[in-house]
């Protein structure tokens, strides 16, 4: 189904109206029912407003076929994350035409959970459908990216309180704060992209808290140490000129054959925290492809290795959210990526593919306690 104008007014009366008839666990706002279930509780049950709330990225489609699955993200999730759902191939496939039904149903699986829904994401380099290469102006780009912000982010708004509205902006390996990666956006935008759709996001959504999402920032090496260099200077930059910004995303795939840099992380974040900005983690998970085979090893340095990360980032500021990408090893974008060279299945996340609880569960538990 195309739908090509679908205003907020109509996703709140859908909403009231659902609530009015006591369907929560039902039919929600879009009508969506693949995600009914008859526990809505079980989320409440495990949140406690005294520690950092965890969540994870989830799949609409293993929502719907996985109940097991499902179960797991309602029982450990205060918060989840769409891994592709709300990015442009899915949500916007063709010019002008929308498709809305994989990211309603997930706002509709949040609401009738009690957790909440991170928005992701609304300028990113990856990932473009083909369409976007045809956009051939300044002016055409700056018309489709605001357009696309203004009718997602008006969608959801008070459904979605938080966005990665910018994903991994920064160049592989950048001189400064202008060594941004090449998208779509910056061939006709330039670095104004950034502002173009951070103000779109905050017209959009006044309520929303807008966040930057970027990654390979924690390590130590010259490159990490360029690319903190530089995100400070872009972070002073919006700052400086007033763009609408609340929060800096910490992506943490973190790769178990590096080293994280304490002292260089620890500086980086009271930099940031120094400019008023939020600290959240936002996509955590521990790529294991370098790692020794055998399982119990191996799940004790994937815990390791994140522990040394969490234990830095903990010791300076109190991040709002803790997310990984993905819950169970069942689904993980590692193995696209970063398969094992002896063909044993990944291990990066909390939960393993039997949904049992990790090493890395545990420490991810220890730092949701700590208060700086
Ligand atoms: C990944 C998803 O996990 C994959 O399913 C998809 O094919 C590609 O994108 N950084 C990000 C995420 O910000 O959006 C990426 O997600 C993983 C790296």
């Amino acid at each position: 189904m195309t739908m090509k104008a679908h205003s907020r007014r109509d996703f709140l009366v859908g909403a009231a109206k659902a609530a009015a008839l006591g369907v929560s666990g039902t039919a929600g706002l879009s009508g969506v029912s693949a995600f009914a279930t008859p526990q809505t509780q079980a989320s409440a049950t495990n949140a406690d407003a005294r520690l950092i709330p965890y969540g994870a990225a989830v799949r609409s489609g293993a929502l719907a076929s996985d109940m097991s699955y499902r179960a797991a993200i309602i029982a450990n999730c205060q918060i989840i994350v769409p891994e592709g759902e709300m990015k442009w191939p899915d949500i916007h496939p063709a010019r002008g035409e929308y498709r809305f039904e994989k990211a309603d149903a997930l706002v509709d699986f949040a609401r009738q959970n009690a957790i909440e829904i991170r928005g992701h994401t609304l300028a990113w380099y990856g990932g473009m459908p083909a369409w976007t290469a045809t956009i051939g102006s300044r002016a055409e780009a700056e018309l489709e990216l605001v357009g696309h912000i203004e009718t997602v982010v008006s969608r959801y708004r008070g459904a979605i309180p938080s966005w990665d509205v910018v994903n991994e902006p920064l160049a592989d390996w950048p001189e400064d704060a202008t060594s941004l990666r090449p998208s779509i956006w910056m061939k006709h935008l330039g670095p104004d992209y950034l502002p173009i759709a951070l103000r779109a996001t905050a017209a959009a959504d006044p309520d929303a808290r807008l966040v930057l999402n970027e990654y390979d920032v924690e390590y130590k090496g010259p490159r990490f140490a360029a690319r903190r260099k530089a995100l400070l200077q872009l972070l002073r930059s919006l700052r400086d000129a007033n763009v609408p910004l609340h929060g800096v995303g910490l992506q943490a795939h973190l790769f178990a054959g590096r080293v994280i840099d304490r002292d260089g992380l620890q500086a980086f974040l009271a930099e940031i925290a120094a400019l008023k900005l939020d600290v959240l983690i936002t996509e955590l998970d521990v790529i294991d492809y370098e790692l020794p085979g055998k399982v119990s090893e191996r799940d004790a340095l994937v815990a390791a290795m994140a522990g040394q990360f969490l234990e830095s980032v903990c010791e300076v500021v109190r991040p709002k959210a803790i997310l990984t990408w993905g819950l169970s090893d069942r689904y993980t974008w590692v193995p696209t990526y970063f398969k094992r060279p002896d063909g044993m299945p990944n291990r990066p996340l909390p939960l393993d593919a039997d949904l049992k609880r990790k090493p890395l569960f545990d420490v991810i538990e220890e730092y949701r306690r700590k208060t700086v």
